[in-house]
């Protein structure tokens, strides 16, 4: 069966309100649509985990800038729909589909604005980026009503910022983070895959195949942060691809290792948004979090590794 989709929030309340009088419980998987397995892996997760799974569809404006993708980001509801099927076996999946006009009422002027882990990194490169996701996200949780949220590894830095706002707001929901899902060669899924041409798919292949190269090595115990950074750049490195960054940071904080008794380190620059400057430490300590951020041709893709977890 093909999931119900509801598009307003007063009739999800009254779907939810009952289910939790009978002591259902219900996950939420928050998504963009242009579907993949990546999401369906968190569908499976929730459906796993809950009673009931609701997955909301609903392409944030305020988390694009101008300039991005906003307009040409896919938009396939008909899909996501047939797809959504094939896991709603128990006929216990919900798609919130709301309305632009739903989700930012005329006059809509409050924003979720989180410090700490949504400064560094995508931060730097899309400073508006996080205040839209955390907006959007805690209207989801609310309008939702949700016992348990499942979020990708996939956008490991997002999942830090919705951590931190759910803590600092007491939002009373449970943040889960599932693995990144990959296609068989390697390449991280993602809905803006669908961008690439046929040779700049095949190129994409390096931002895993570098992350896998810096695990080997980091498994055959180099802790050298520059030594790291310089095998990924290399692996990296095309005359059509611009490295946003590559950062080696605590999972946790998202930033740097600071050195010890000025034990200092003159490694990157703070121009790639790693913001690395003279006090970072040379060496790292596990775990540890490598993060990337590359445009290959005009396509802009992000994947990650957490080593030593
Ligand atoms: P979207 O990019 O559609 O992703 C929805 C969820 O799917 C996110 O939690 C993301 O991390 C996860 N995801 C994407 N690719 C994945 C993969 N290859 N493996 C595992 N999980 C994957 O992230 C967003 O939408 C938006 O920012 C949103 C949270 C919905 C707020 O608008």
């Amino acid at each position: 069966m093909k999931p119900v989709v509801v598009s307003e929030c007063a009739e999800l309340h009254k779907i939810v309100h009952s289910l939790h009088l009978q002591d259902l419980r219900v996950g939420l998987v928050p998504t963009m649509g242009a579907l993949h397995d990546g999401h369906l892996s968190l569908v499976r997760e929730s459906l796993k985990q809950s009673d009931f799974t609701i997955v909301s569809i609903f392409v944030n404006p305020t988390q694009f800038a101008p300039g991005e993708d906003f307009d040409k980001y896919p938009r396939t509801l008909q899909s996501d729909l047939e797809l959504l099927e094939t896991v709603n076996e128990k006929e216990n999946i919900f798609v919130f589909a709301p309305t632009a006009g739903e989700m930012y009422p005329k006059n809509f002027d409050t924003f979720v604005e989180v410090g700490g882990p949504s400064k560094p990194l995508e931060g730097t490169f899309r400073p508006t980026h996080f205040r839209g996701v955390a907006t959007v996200v805690l209207k989801l949780f609310n309008m939702t009503q949700a016992d348990v949220a499942f979020f990708g590894q996939k956008d490991f830095q997002q999942v830090q910022v919705i951590r931190q706002f759910v803590r600092d707001l007491n939002v009373p929901i449970k943040i889960k983070m599932c693995p990144i899902r990959r296609e068989e060669d390697g390449l991280a899924m993602s809905s803006r895959n669908r961008y690439l041409s046929p040779d700049a798919r095949q190129r994409a292949l390096c931002l895993s195949r570098s992350l896998r190269h810096a695990e080997t090595l980091i498994q055959a115990g180099c802790r050298d942060r520059a030594v790291i950074e310089a095998e990924i750049r290399a692996i990296l490195e095309h005359p059509q691809h611009k490295i946003d960054y590559i950062a080696i940071v605590n999972p946790d904080t998202l930033l740097p290792e600071e050195a010890e008794n000025g034990n200092t380190g003159n490694v990157g620059n703070a121009e790639n948004g790693n913001a690395l400057n003279a006090s970072i430490s040379p060496t790292f300590t596990l775990p540890v979090a490598i993060l990337l951020a590359v445009r290959v041709d005009d396509t802009r893709l992000i994947d990650n590794i957490v080593v030593g977890e």
